[in-house]
């Protein structure tokens, strides 16, 4: 339980669920399984590792993290229906600490068109849904969905009941960005004085940003007493997306004075490397002026800006770079450097390899870099190792392309891609619009995938001519939408391993779906 005293707030994340709902963020079990580690290292409280009943991959994976995980609880989702209850209580069975999170809407527009049902129905179903919850785990959460729409006075009926049903924690979510902190900060207000046995558990808030309000809703709740943030790394999240984690949690770091000296227990040094590890396996960018995690975040261009900032840094910067784990970008190394310096350098970075890893799987790509461009900078080598490490299982590896291309004439690329499964290597060719069009169309040609380019973003990731671009794109099959990756100095070759990469995760999922489906007939 948290009295409104408490300094310690606890940040209960949801990347792995309301993040993953953001429209082309799906992860696989092996990335999922990587951001839960990422979460823990960061010191989150709660994971909310997914929604068991939705599908059997979310339940897989709900399953595997409450294994997996350690430290913080293992969280997953249900409706105030028995089956989903039973699918959640099952996934985080192993978990340490395991919680289930049920949810019942209760505003008057949700009851009236979403559920059908009267408010004492409503109030009938959180308390069994929590009881249910209950008779499995002690750690139950409660959410009434659209709270910050709903009638003040009937939340509070629902929030006091489901407190005496045995929920740990009641959850107010502003499922759709409606609230003002204002208001928000009113509404906790009301809850604290209305429901006479609310010290028997947290008050939690969630926030949706369709306004743009989700970071300073949470915050205003915590002012009036909240304490349990529910956030997602980089935001990301249904719609708009929920409140940024690491903008929270800076919020109450750099700003103690406004939150009454509130803290979480986030390693912020290890802000940046798990922002890139999401977006990295989401596909989602992260938008250079986005707060704290952002490229430009701690860049200064005004000449008067950066001429404070070298006399006194806290001229123009109210927060260190390093303390989110902002290295400043240097010249690191070349072609010169070794296996040791390049370690060193990887461990500065955040990244947690062993030495097989990183001589296996790294050292051999940096100095083939190092060929290619003279200098090597912090920013290649995350690259580098981001690219390869979520590297998805591949049905076909691409050995190599060529291109003929200029103006008046009809773009022609060949490509060779090699069969994993027999090492048989498959060579074609397809003319296009461009270069890039033509060499996706010869990938259409031998995978017999063809895919429909939704969005296609290419970017240097660092400075220079030599500079390494990245090709992010979205691509879509059916009702799937794939995000994917590439990195190359040649933006052709990033192109093509970006698309190569969307029909590999495209078929990885097809046949991890068909196996299951396949069990689960038997
Ligand atoms: O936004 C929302 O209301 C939710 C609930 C499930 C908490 O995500
Ligand atoms: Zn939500």
């Amino acid at each position: 339980m948290a009295a409104k005293t408490d300094k310690r707030v606890i940040v209960f994340d949801t990347t792995l669920r309301d993040g993953e709902q953001s429209p082309g963020a799906s992860m696989n079990l092996t990335e999922k399984l990587e951001v839960a580690r990422a979460l823990e290292l960061l010191g989150v409280d709660v994971i909310e590792a997914g929604f068991p009943i939705t599908s059997p991959d979310d339940f897989e994976a709900v399953r595997a993290i409450a294994r997996h995980v350690s430290r913080p609880a293992v969280c997953g989702l249900a409706r105030c229906v028995p089956l989903d209850i039973d699918r959640a209580a099952e996934a985080v069975l192993h978990a340490k600490h395991p919680r289930i999170h049920v949810f019942l809407a209760t505003s008057k527009i949700h009851r009236q068109y979403k559920l059908r049902k009267a408010r004492g129905e409503i109030l009938r179903l959180a308390v069994e849904g929590v009881r249910r919850a209950k008779a499995a785990v002690c750690d139950v959460q409660f959410s009434p969905e659209d709270a910050a729409r709903t009638e003040p006075e009937f939340l509070a009926r629902v929030v006091e009941a489901v407190i005496d049903s045995g929920a740990t924690t009641v959850n107010i979510p502003d499922t759709v960005g409606w609230a003002t902190p204002e208001g928000f900060h009113a509404l906790i207000d009301y809850l604290f004085d209305r429901v006479p046995n609310i010290s028997k558990t947290v008050i939690a808030i969630h926030c949706h940003d369709d306004l743009g309000m989700a970071v300073a809703n949470t915050l205003a709740a915590v002012q009036a007493g909240a304490r349990q943030v529910e956030v997602t790394i980089n935001g990301i999240g249904e719609r708009a997306g929920n409140a940024a984690l690491e903008e929270v949690v800076m919020a109450f770091k750099t700003r103690p004075d406004a939150f009454g000296g509130c803290a979480t227990g986030i390693k912020t040094e290890l802000l940046h490397v798990t922002s890139r590890l999401v977006s990295r396996v989401t596909g989602l960018a992260v938008a250079r002026n986005k707060s704290v995690v952002g490229e430009n975040a701690f860049a200064h261009e005004a000449g008067i800006h950066a001429d404070g900032v070298l006399k006194k840094r806290t001229t123009y910067e109210i927060m260190d770079p390093k303390s989110v784990g902002l290295a400043k970008s240097k010249l690191v190394l070349g072609k010169h450097s070794g296996r040791h310096q390049f370690r060193q350098r990887l461990k500065e970075l955040g990244f947690r390899l062993t030495h097989k890893d990183v001589d296996t799987l790294f050292f051999g790509a940096f100095k083939e870099l190092a060929d290619r461009k003279k200098e090597v900078f912090d920013e290649d080598i995350v690259a580098l190792v981001e690219s390869e490490i979520v590297r998805q299982p591949e049905t076909w590896r691409l050995c190599g392309f060529q291109v003929a291309t200029g103006t008046g004439g009809m773009p022609t690329a060949t490509v060779e891609l090699e069969e994993r499964a027999t090492g048989r290597r498959l060579r074609d060719a397809a003319t296009g619009d461009g270069p890039v069009d033509a060499i996706f169309r010869a990938f259409e040609r031998l995978t017999g995938v063809t895919l429909k380019l939704e969005d296609y973003q290419i970017r240097s990731v660092t400075s220079g001519k030599e500079a390494q671009g990245e090709v992010r794109l979205e691509a879509r099959r059916g009702d799937r939408l794939i995000s994917a990756r590439g990195v190359s100095t040649d933006i052709l070759e990033a192109s093509a391993k970006a698309y190569l990469g969307a029909i590999n995760r495209l078929v990885a999922r097809k046949k991890v779906t068909k196996g299951k489906a396949r069990r689960a007939r038997r």
